[in-house]
């Protein structure tokens, strides 16, 4: 199997999978918190990729019910605590890309907490856009970026996109293969600046059943694709 430098997957469809099953939606998250489990340890344990964003809670999840927000945060929480010790000894370096003001501070401290305990690693990165918007993430670096030119840090002229990168949430190569499971075919606000060139894959399965046979299959798929990045063969 080729290695891909950079995997995203934007986790959906937790919550039609409960309705299926006659379960309530909290299962649904449940169910997809352990099949993420599975996904992240198979991808580390058989060097499947360099990098793996996840697509976790986007800003505009916060609109949901009160319960299922508050439900996802506690699931979160008690997630990365229970993870830290495990991916610090895996080698798997965690990041998470967050605007962190909507965040409850006893989550941003474990966010903190599992990002300081795997900040030396060096294997698998995990990087969790969790309270993410891509176009939040881009109107961010804009104004990091218009500071540091007022203050005389930064000249206009070497503003280029090699530096915008650098100033996003987390300096991290573009994604090569963005997954999305339910059968959903768009990107909703993910990344925006990183999938320029990505090739898409949009299965059909929910994702508390995204196993990692069902990668395996995604990564046929994309050893199938012909990139070109704009240019011809
Ligand atoms: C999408 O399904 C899923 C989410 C909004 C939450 C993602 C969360 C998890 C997989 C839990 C595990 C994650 C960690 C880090 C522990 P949906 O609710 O949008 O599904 P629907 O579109 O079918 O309603």
């Amino acid at each position: 199997m080729t290695k891909i430098n950079h995997i995203g997957i934007i986790v959906d469809g937790n919550g039609r999978w409960a309705k299926e099953k006659g379960k309530s939606r909290s299962e649904g998250h449940k169910a997809g918190a352990e099949a993420l489990e599975k996904i992240i340890l198979y991808i580390n344990k058989e060097s499947i990729a360099n990098y793996l964003s996840l697509y976790v809670f986007s800003t505009e999840n916060f609109s949901r019910s009160p319960e299922e927000v508050n439900y996802l945060m506690e699931l979160f929480m008690k997630w990365f605590k229970k993870c830290k010790e495990k991916y610090k000894n895996a080698n798997i370096k965690v990041l998470f890309s967050s605007q962190k003001e909507f965040i409850k501070s006893e989550i941003v401290k474990a966010i903190d907490e599992l990002e300081e305990a795997t900040k030396d690693n060096t294997g698998l990165v995990v990087n969790f856009c969790l309270s993410y918007g891509g176009r939040q993430e881009i109107v961010d670096a804009t104004k990091k970026i218009a500071t540091a030119v007022l203050e005389n840090k930064l000249n206009i002229n070497d503003i280029n996109e090699e530096l915008f990168k650098k100033y996003l949430y987390n300096d991290l190569p573009d994604v090569d293969f963005l997954i999305r499971t339910s059968g959903e075919n768009r990107v909703s606000n993910f990344m925006l600046w990183q999938i320029s060139y990505a090739e898409m894959y949009f299965p059909k399965v929910y994702f508390p059943d995204f196993t990692p046979k069902c990668l395996e299959e995604a990564i046929e798929e994309y050893e199938k694709r012909d990139r070109r990045f704009g240019n011809i063969k």
